[in-house]
């Protein structure tokens, strides 16, 4: 495989509501983002990609569009936007923006169009369908709760939509559609943006018999994500992105592509793939027990590391995977892989070194470097998030006292992730000069950016190593390009693997102790040591002697 543009990067994902602040309206904003970009280049970070920043009601906070070629006035102006990417240029950083093109807002004009006239052109942008006996077409459950099909107002018809409501999804069949589609995003390529993340890809299809599913819920409702179609029916609208837009200008992209089957892989992410990277996603839901977050099993170690390995077997050396251990949909990494007692600059090091040398492209979510963890929520109505609210009423619906239903939310919102970067340990954690639009962490006089600098041990600094010998010229044949072989998988809490060149001349070991307690491993190869959390471990005759949450990178002679 041809090495691509994008293959040595590192990306960093920024929640711009919650980043910086710059004019004090409790809303970071991109000057806000402008002003940090010296801070993201220091870490090692190239690709930035922001969520979305376009104008929207906010419903499901930017991911509900209204305007696909404008700057939402909360964030800046499209100046603003030109300029953030010039300062990109200037730094040899690129924009990577959202794409979410499987819905847009109900206040988007083509659905309001449609409302006012569902027999006109735009009645064909969405799926408008009569019900049954009164009732919604099927019974398909929307990930954010209740139908998936909602009356479009004035009409007997109802209206498509896998998420909230507010988020009417669009009609790939239509070929217009398409069009609009392709139009915009090559106009913001011609900007200067150098890819895309693409927001619920795989829901672009549906099966068009819309036929009810399996209930798997009371009230007989079915998830809909478990009636996407498995079959090749959305090659012929990927292709037509790629070939009309990514491929001519070389763009970036990454799909969020959830439940992609085994035998697709290439199809979506290998090198002539639809999408340069797909997200691993597989061993986040290893902690799901069904569709509702009140079915969480706790966390598995060893099912963890099986399914991490696993991904990284099922894609190889030709799909190169985007590996993430947080983004704005999950609780913050320490919070779900540690056990609180846990907690420590060892273990989020240990986690950042077993995940960051995968092979792939790291994703780092802002406030991962500092190790941030989940934040308190103490009533229901301080969630802000819109699933968590639905899921909290689903978990008080199946039984759970509200005291539970709220220590679920807690454990699992996506506000885990939201809450505003803690920049210093002042006034709103330096985020803000006014009233943040979610509150700070409560932990924030703790864990922010500052304090983490003051500390012998920063974590932050820390990620700076890992990523500077990611990029080491001396080892990005092995880093980047290299294969990946699962090592000590006998062993009950060692996260360990080889990277090996592709000529098989050089070999590195990622070695980490997972858990608060010593463990000593028969390692009798010699080695150099590149980079050891702890700066030092015992090694005696044919054995290596490793701290709790001790997490090693070896150089092996081969
Ligand atoms: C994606 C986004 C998530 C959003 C959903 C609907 O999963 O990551 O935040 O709610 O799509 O757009
Ligand atoms: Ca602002």
């Amino acid at each position: 495989m041809g090495h691509a543009w994008w293959q040595e990067k590192i990306a960093y994902q920024i929640y711009p509501k919650s980043f910086c602040d710059s004019n004090g309206d409790g809303i970071g904003d991109l000057p806000g983002i402008c002003s940090k970009l010296d801070y993201l280049k220091d870490l090692g970070v190239d690709l930035l990609w922001v969520s979305p920043v376009y104008p929207s009601p906010m419903v499901d906070q930017g991911y509900d569009i209204a305007d696909y070629r404008a700057i939402a006035p909360c964030f800046g102006t499209m100046g603003d936007l030109e300029r953030l990417i010039q300062e990109l240029k200037e730094r040899d950083m690129h924009l990577i923006m959202d794409l979410v093109v499987n819905h847009c807002s109900s206040q988007h004009p083509w659905f309001q169009e449609a409302v006012r006239n569902p027999e006109g052109k735009y009645g064909k942008y969405f799926y408008l369908k009569e019900g049954k006996d009164g009732q919604p077409p099927n019974n398909w459950r929307a990930e954010f709760g209740g139908s998936c099909w909602e009356r479009l107002p004035g009409s007997s018809l109802y209206y498509f939509h896998t998420f909230a409501k507010e988020q009417p999804d669009l009609n790939w069949e239509n070929p217009e559609v398409r069009q609009e589609i392709c139009d915009m995003v090559n106009w913001w390529l011609d900007k200067g943006v150098s890819g895309f993340r693409l927001d619920a890809i795989v829901n672009i299809k549906k099966d068009l018999r819309f036929l009810d599913g399996p209930p798997d819920a009371p009230g007989g409702t079915c998830d809909v994500s478990k009636m996407l179609p498995q079959d090749a029916g959305i090659a012929p609208f990927l292709n037509q992105l790629k070939q009309v837009c990514f491929a001519p200008r070389d763009a970036f992209t990454v799909g969020e592509v959830c439940g992609v089957r085994q035998d697709r892989l290439r199809e979506f992410g290998g090198p002539e793939g639809y999408f340069s990277t797909l997200f691993d996603f597989d061993h986040c839901m290893t902690t799901y027990a069904g569709p509702f977050w009140h079915q969480r099993k706790p966390f598995d170690f060893k099912l963890w590391r099986g399914t991490v390995f696993q991904s990284q077997k099922n894609a190889g050396t030709e799909v190169f995977l985007s590996n993430i251990l947080e983004n704005h949909d999950q609780p913050r990494c320490a919070s779900t892989y540690l056990l609180e007692t846990d907690y420590s600059f060892y273990s989020v090091t240990a986690l950042a070194t077993v995940s960051l040398l995968l092979r792939g492209i790291p994703f780092l979510y802002q406030g991962q470097e500092i190790g941030m963890r989940n934040s308190r929520f103490a009533r229901i109505e301080d969630f802000d998030d819109l699933s968590t609210r639905d899921q909290y009423q689903a978990a008080v619906k199946a039984g759970l006292t509200p005291e539970q239903a709220l220590a679920s939310c807690n454990r699992t919102s996506r506000d885990n992730a939201r809450t505003p970067m803690p920049w210093s340990g002042g006034e709103n954690a330096g985020f803000t000069s006014g009233t943040p639009w979610l509150p700070v962490n409560p932990d924030y006089q703790e864990i922010n950016v500052e304090a983490d600098a003051m500390r012998p041990q920063s974590v932050r600094g820390y990620y700076k190593k890992l990523l500077a010998l990611r990029k080491d010229p001396a080892w990005m044949d092995v880093l980047i390009y290299g294969a990946l072989q699962p090592a000590f998988q006998e062993a009950d809490r060692l996260f360990a693997y080889y990277r090996t060149s592709e000529t098989g001349g050089k070999r590195i070991l990622v070695l980490c102790n997972f858990c608060p307690e010593e463990t000593v491993i028969s390692f009798a190869q010699p080695f150099g040591v590149l980079l050891d959390n702890y700066g030092s471990f015992e090694r005696q005759n044919e054995q290596i002697r490793l701290k709790g949450y001790q997490a090693v990178v070896l150089r092996c002679n081969v």
